[in-house]
């Protein structure tokens, strides 16, 4: 089951994204930080957190929210999924669930960043199998040798 997040999940949903391995200790602290602000403000705004679970245990959430000064573009913040849950199908429906619901919110195209290392091939793939064209790098944008990977997908004609 796909559901809003609540702020109740924020343990769990930080757990489990720690535990993908792959985010760095300053990255989970801002995700608490996104978290909080969600619950307390950006939901107003539009932002939208959704969580993946399973008989009681959260699988994994996704988090996207309209980009500011744009013609309806949105950006996909956050994706993760249990790494014990990983490759069963969990992040497709997450992310397709998102991109629906931005197509009814009038979303035009749906941008996400990610990271050039070899730790995020299985990312990248991901994306790549969900029909997105990576359609920029900015290099060494995280650190030297960590390139942002843009990319991107266009969700109405
Ligand atoms: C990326 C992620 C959300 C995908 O969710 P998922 O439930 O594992 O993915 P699905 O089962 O729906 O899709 C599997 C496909 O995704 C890719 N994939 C991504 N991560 C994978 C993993 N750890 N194991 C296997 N396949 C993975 C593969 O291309 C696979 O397709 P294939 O089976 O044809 O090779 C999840 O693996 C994850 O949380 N990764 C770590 C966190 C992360 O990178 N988040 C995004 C930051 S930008």
């Amino acid at each position: 089951m796909i559901r809003p997040t609540a702020p109740a999940d924020t343990p769990a949903l930080l757990e489990l994204t720690r535990d993908t391995g792959v985010f760095k200790p300053h990255e989970i602290q801002a995700l608490d930080e996104v978290l909080a602000d969600y619950h307390l403000a950006n939901h107003a705004l539009g932002h939208r957190s959704v969580t993946s679970e399973d008989a009681g245990a959260v699988l994994g959430f996704a988090y996207y929210a309209p980009a500011s000064m744009t013609d309806c573009s949105w950006y996909l913040y956050w994706i993760a999924v249990r790494k014990a849950q990983h490759a069963r199908g969990i992040g497709s429906k997450l992310l397709e669930f998102a991109e629906d619901e931005i197509r009814r919110r009038n979303g035009r195209v749906l941008f996400i960043e990610t990271s050039s290392m070899p730790s995020y091939e299985l990312t990248r793939r991901f994306y790549l199998k969900h029909g997105y064209d990576q359609t920029a790098t900015l290099p060494d944008f995280y650190a030297d040798g960590d390139s942002m990977v843009v990319f991107c997908k266009r969700l109405r004609p």
